[in-house]
């Protein structure tokens, strides 16, 4: 794992920002794995204006979220559908069939998944991906527990993490659904490239057990150690339980 130390989230951002937008202007038909929540938002907002300052053009990039609330219209303000919609595809101006995403409202779940492996793999797999963490140390829907599932799936949302989400659904956890769609730690680690953003003290026991502890089910985000090429971008908070030796 590269740990990346930056003063703060919007420096660390804005420099992956023109990392990503040099990628696409080398491989402009890039497949990209893509979260949601609060700490892609900086990214994608300078991503946004780099586009309009045409330092690069998405039109030819793929992409595929990392999940999807379970039973929830892709319409409805709280799905990561709308949430992308507004952040990213609108203002990246990427067309509606280069994007990959998990049907909330698909008639079974488990064929969804698999139909979503294989358009990943249809696609040629996953260039970059770039992911958050959760406070638990969770992945997308991957959550502590006894085991880990390799491939898409449904998941059980923990009550922590319905918490976290409660903001599109006027702060009330309970209005959350309890399941949702999400890649498997498998095709999570099929991804060439890992991008892990980090931000605030509140993430840093989850970055200390992801870098520092033991491979573990109890910490999803400990599999990124058996990758060999993830970068982990974190600020001075988030950085600030790891051992002076290995931030850097
Ligand atoms: C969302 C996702 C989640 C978030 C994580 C951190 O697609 O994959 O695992 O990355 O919950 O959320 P924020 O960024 O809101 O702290």
């Amino acid at each position: 794992m590269k740990l990346i130390v930056y003063r703060n989230e919007r420096e660390a951002s804005a420099a992956t920002a023109e990392a990503l937008a040099s990628a696409i202007v080398r491989h402009p038909a890039m497949v990209l794995g893509l979260p949601t929540g609060r700490t892609p938002l900086p990214l994608y907002a300078r991503l946004a204006e780099l586009r309009e300052q045409r330092h690069f053009d998405a039109s030819r990039v793929t992409t595929f979220n990392l999940d999807e609330f379970w039973r929830l219209p892709a319409s409805h303000p709280g799905s990561y559908r709308a949430y992308m919609e507004r952040h990213v595809f609108s203002r990246l101006a990427i067309a509606a069939g280069q994007v990959g995403f998990l049907d909330g409202m698909a008639p079974d779940a488990e064929t969804e998944c698999l139909q979503y492996e294989r358009a990943i793999r249809a696609a040629g797999g996953l260039d970059v991906l770039i992911l958050g963490i959760g406070t638990n140390g969770h992945i997308g829907f991957n959550e502590p527990g006894a085991s880990l599932r390799a491939r898409t799936h449904l998941a059980a949302l923990k009550p922590q993490t319905r918490r976290a989400n409660a903001v599109f659904f006027e702060g009330d956890a309970s209005k959350v659904p309890g399941q949702a769609l999400c890649m498997g730690m498998g095709t999570i680690l099929g991804a060439r490239r890992i991008i892990l953003m980090a931000f605030g003290r509140g993430k840093s026991k989850a970055i200390q057990g992801m870098v520092q502890g033991p491979v573990t089910t109890r910490l999803p985000a400990s599999f990124l150690q058996l990758h060999a090429d993830v970068d982990v971008v974190l600020d001075e908070g988030a950085a600030e339980r790891l051992a002076a030796s290995q931030a850097g």
